[in-house]
C-alpha cells in the first residue's frame, strides 16, 4: 500500500503530526514506508486559476514544491491530510494544497458523473484537531471537505477529529481518541466504508 502523509500544521511534532503517527503505527507502517510532506517547509503557491489543467495539460503546470506532492498523491493508495482548525477552517498551508487539487478534475468535470482524473479506490484520512472541546463546533469543516474529497475521486474517506486539544496536550494520553484512531486503522486495513454510509 503506497501511503502519502501530508501535515498542514506549522507545528512540527504537534497534534496533527502525532495523530498521523499513531495511525501509521496502528497500520504497522514505519516512516520509511510512508512519504511525508510537512507543507509548512515547502515553497508553493495556491491555484493560479490559469485553466491550463482544463485545456493544454492533464496536470497542474505550476512548478513548485507542490508538484511532487500532487504527483505522489496521484500514485498513492492511502492519503493522510492533517490540519488543525485555524479560525474555523483548515490552515492556509492545507488550503493552498487543496486548491491545487483542482488539477485532478477532468476538463468536463462540471457535467461528467466521474469528474476526477484520480484512479478510483483511493482512501483518504482527514485529520482535524481543534482547541474547542465542543464537537458541534467546526463540524461543518468535516462535512464540507468530505464532499469535496469525494467529488475529487477519493472512494473511502475517514475523518478523525481531536476535540479540545492544544499545544500542551499529548495525544497519546487521550485513550478514547487513540482507540478511535486504532479503529480507523482497522477499517482502512480491512473494511469498506463508503462516504455514502456516513
Ligand atoms: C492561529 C490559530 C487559530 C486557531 N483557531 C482555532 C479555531 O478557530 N477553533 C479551535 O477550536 N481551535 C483553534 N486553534 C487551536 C488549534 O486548532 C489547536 O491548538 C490544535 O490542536 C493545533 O494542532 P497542531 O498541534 O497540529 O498544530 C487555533 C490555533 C491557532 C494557532
Amino acid at each position: 500500500m503506497k501511503i502519502v502523509n501530508v501535515i498542514g500544521s506549522p507545528r512540527s511534532g504537534g497534534n496533527s503530526a502525532t495523530i498521523t503517527q499513531v495511525l501509521l503505527e496502528s497500520l504497522g507502517k514505519t516512516e520509511t514506508q510512508v512519504k511525508t510532506f510537512g507543507l509548512n517547509k515547502l515553497n508553493y503557491r495556491g491555484c493560479q486559476g490559469c485553466m491550463a489543467c482544463k485545456t493544454t495539460s492533464d496536470k497542474c503546470i505550476v512548478k513548485d514544491d507542490l508538484s511532487q506532492v500532487l504527483e505522489e498523491i496521484q500514485l498513492a493508495d492511502l492519503v493522510l491530510i492533517a490540519s488543525p482548525v485555524y479560525f474555523g477552517d483548515i490552515t492556509a498551508q492545507t488550503k493552498g494544497l487543496i486548491d491545487r487539487f483542482y488539477s485532478y478534475y477532468s476538463p468536463d468535470y462540471k457535467t461528467n458523473p466521474n469528474p476526477s482524473r484520480l484512479a478510483s479506490g483511493k482512501k483518504l484520512v482527514f485529520i482535524l484537531p481543534q482547541g474547542n472541546p465542543d464537537g458541534k463546533a467546526f463540524e461543518d469543516i468535516i462535512i464540507k471537505y468530505t464532499r469535496i474529497f469525494g467529488r475529487l475521486g477519493f472512494t473511502e474517506i475517514y475523518p478523525i477529529r481531536a476535540l479540545g486539544v492544544g499545544p500542551g496536550d499529548d495525544i497519546r494520553t487521550k485513550e478514547t481518541l487513540v482507540q478511535f484512531i486504532k479503529d480507523t486503522a482497522d477499517q482502512i486495513a480491512g473494511g469498506k466504508r463508503n462516504i455514502k454510509d456516513k
